[in-house]
């Protein structure tokens, strides 16, 4: 029997048995673990405490924790307030915890489910041997515009990639067990279509219409609560005139009856107290009013719950069920993490040295998240017996921490090994010299074989609130790659970045192109790697790369309209209307040819076999994807849709037939109200290696 069942009859007692206030304190949730409001804990006003100590956790340094310190604080829940609820211990563990791998952009980009599964129960393991119970990852907002710094914590721009990455992550952390010592409630944020920021700035307002928030938002949050996920967050945003901390249609509503998900539902950080701002409460009290009745269970940092929610229920503006049944559900929480068991976690099980395994599973990520968008004659791998010269402000080694990307609460520097030092490693019989400054890098490209130039945004110009109005290079670093393309030397580019980038300069300056989105703890030695030949460079992009940030938003399951004829064919007049490259783009180290195209249809969906040959002189991994539009249908459908996608290993030379499927459900698509249209007719579906090439046929589907 789970832990939440076995403790049903207790979680009724203590509720029968708490006053108001006690009840609105485990809906609290206090920040900090630097400042925790003891006295508020004695008194059982906290439930829950987020091991931050700001808003901002995700560019901010942040405190480590450690389970001495979390087993000190729930002595005083557990032995000095009255009733002994043992406190939850929240953290934002994003993208691995002391093993850090790529941020999620890049883990989409790997296309590889097992490996980012892998990485998240790495990461529960790790987070929880520390104290943490609770992580507020996967965050599954679909993003269409770059300059929105959080494009980096998303799975990028399709609502299928995210929703397959969406399940992987929530059953990482999860699955072991939340009560097994090696497992955490995972929370799927931000709930919902936080992405349509306006101008890609953060926390903007949104336009979404009812069809594209069935279609394009929803769909991941559908696959996290189909897989179980513990708890959703509500996201900052608002639309239609209603922030969603306080829409019960979209917490209530769809979630809760529509979905039938029973979990927590948290808000954002002082979201809340934000619902003034928002200018829909007129006061505190009113936010926490709005918001309880909406759905949202716990009120993070906000301190609207503890402080009014007492008085609303005593009032009669909040009925004490709807206070009771957010008070039940965070309890069988806590009780499915275990903590009616035992709230304490073994003081020495938190990792001293990272296991192999681990660096492993992190490593075989990166290789997997590098996207290989030029190779001119094949420069890369490098060549045995090159002089290589490492320049460019990331390749500083100084700078090495900047391949953590965002949200790297508890990765370490000293665990990392820098670029130059992992070329080296591999360098025999190759020779690597580095330079700092632009005028040594442009003395030393004259002298050796090759030069790579590394350079991207730091890892703080993504992320929450690191919005951008430009989607260029930092400033200086194309001019530096203009320079150095100019010499004569071959020239390879690594662009190290936390969203897609306008990198057109940079192809043009560049013989090979390397884009890799921040690849963590292991980010030297993989860049090595695939510099080197020893790794594939695996990825595919997940999101569209536009030729300049005047195309954005650009996206590939974009809608036909009324006009791709002839004289109206293109939407610019001064730049062409195609992506610098197609979602799912990526070259590798050897070439693949598809052949024989077939497809069956029936009852349970959609069977398509293809042959996949390996025509290049080395083995290598492709990501075989499928692509799906319904031609008519009662509401226009995009262009095509990703349904499903393989990633497979073929040796030089050989063929594979590779089979995908896509269930019956995914061939249709939904209306404003949510309702599934599954319509007869024809369809035209896509085998190939991106979103732009592949064989292609037509099938008829009964509906
Ligand atoms: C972010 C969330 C994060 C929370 C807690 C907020 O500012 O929007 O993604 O989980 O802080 O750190």
């Amino acid at each position: 029997m789970l832990p939440q069942d076995r403790h049903a009859d207790r979680i009724e007692s203590l509720i029968g048995q708490m006053t108001l206030e006690e009840k609105a304190g485990q809906l609290n949730q206090e920040p900090s673990t630097v400042d925790v409001p003891l006295d508020m804990v004695e008194k059982g006003l906290v439930g829950s405490l987020i091991c931050a100590n700001s808003a901002y956790a995700g560019t901010d340094r942040q405190a480590r924790v450690r389970a001495a310190a979390l087993n000190e604080l729930q002595r005083v829940a557990v032995e000095r307030s009255r009733l002994g609820i043992p406190l939850l211990f929240a953290r934002d563990v994003i993208h691995g915890h002391r093993t850090v791998g790529p941020i999620p952009l890049g883990q989409a980009a790997s296309f590889w489910p097992e490996g980012v599964r892998r990485l998240a129960e790495i990461a529960a393991q790790e987070a929880r041997a520390d104290g943490i119970h609770w992580t507020f990852t996967p965050m599954l907002d679909i993003a269409r515009d770059p300059r929105w710094g959080r494009i980096a914590e998303g799975f990028g721009e399709d609502p299928h990639l995210a929703s397959v990455m969406a399940e992987q992550v929530v059953r990482g952390f999860q699955d072991a067990g939340l009560h097994s010592g090696k497992g955490m409630a995972a929370c799927a944020k931000h709930y919902v279509a936080y992405g349509t920021a306006e101008g890609g700035r953060d926390y903007n307002t949104g336009e979404v219409t009812p069809t594209t928030l069935e279609n394009v938002y929803l769909p991941p949050f559908k696959a996290a609560a189909r897989a179980g996920v513990a708890t959703v967050m509500a996201a900052f945003i608002e639309f239609d005139g209603r922030p969603a901390t306080a829409n019960p249609d979209l917490l209530n509503g769809i979630l809760r009856r529509r979905w039938g998900w029973d979990g927590v539902i948290v808000s954002d950080w002082n979201a809340v107290a934000e619902l003034v701002n928002h200018g829909v409460a007129a006061d505190l009290a009113q936010a926490a009013e709005l918001a309880l009745l909406a759905g949202v269970d716990i009120d993070m940092a906000g301190g609207a719950y503890w402080r009014h929610l007492p008085d609303l229920v005593r009032s009669g503006r909040v009925p004490v069920e709807v206070l009771d049944a957010a008070v039940r559900r965070v309890l069988r929480l806590k009780a499915a993490c275990g903590l009616f068991d035992d709230p304490y976690t073994p003081e020495d099980a938190a990792i001293v040295e990272i296991p192999d395994e681990h660096r492993r599973a992190a490593r075989a990520l990166a290789h997997r998240s590098i996207v290989l968008l030029k190779n001119q004659g094949g420069i890369l791998p490098l060549r045995p017996g090159l002089r290589i010269g490492l320049v460019g402000p990331l390749a500083n080694p100084q700078a090495k921490e900047t391949f953590f990307g965002t949200w790297t609460l508890d990765g370490e520097e000293e665990d990392m090994t820098d670029l130059l030092s992992a070329m080296r490693a591999h360098a025999a019989p190759r020779e690597v010299w580095h330079a700092l400054l632009p005028d040594e890098a442009v003395a030393q490209a004259r002298l050796c074989d090759v030069v790579v130039a590394v350079v991207g945004e730091w890892r703080h110009r993504s992320g929450e609130d690191n919005s951008t109005t430009t989607l260029d290079l930092p400033p200086g670093q194309t001019e530096l790659l203009q320079y150095l393309g100019r010499i004569g030397t071959p020239l390879v580019a690594v662009v190290v970045a936390g969203r897609s980038l306008a990198v057109e300069p940079v192809l043009e300056a560049a013989d090979a192109v390397l884009f890799a989105f921040h690849p963590g703890l292991e980010a030297g030695p993989a860049i090595a790697d695939v510099l080197m030949g020893d790794a594939e460079p695996g990825g595919r992009l997940p999101v569209t790369f536009p030729r300049s940030l005047g195309q954005v938003p650009i996206y590939y399951n974009r809608k036909n309209t009324g006009r791709p004829v002839p004289n109206f064919r293109y939407r610019y007049v001064d730049r062409p209307d195609s992506p610098q490259f197609p979602f799912g783009f990526g070259l590798g180290y050897t070439t693949f040819e598809y052949s024989d195209l077939e497809v069956e249809v029936d009852r349970d969906g959609l069977r398509a076999r293809v042959t996949v040959t390996n025509t290049g002189q080395r083995d290598g991994e492709e990501v075989v994807q499928l692509y799906l539009r319904d031609d008519v249908a009662s509401l226009s459908r995009p262009i095509k849709e990703l349904k499903a996608f393989q990633r497979v290993a073929i040796p030089a030379g050989r063929s594979l037939r590779v089979k995908l499927s896509v269930p019956r459900q995914a061939m249709g698509f939904f209306d404003g109200e949510g309702r599934l249209h599954l319509e007869p007719g024809t369809f035209t579906v896509w085998v190939g290696p991106n979103s732009e090439e592949g064989l292609q046929t037509q099938f008829r589907f009964d509906g």
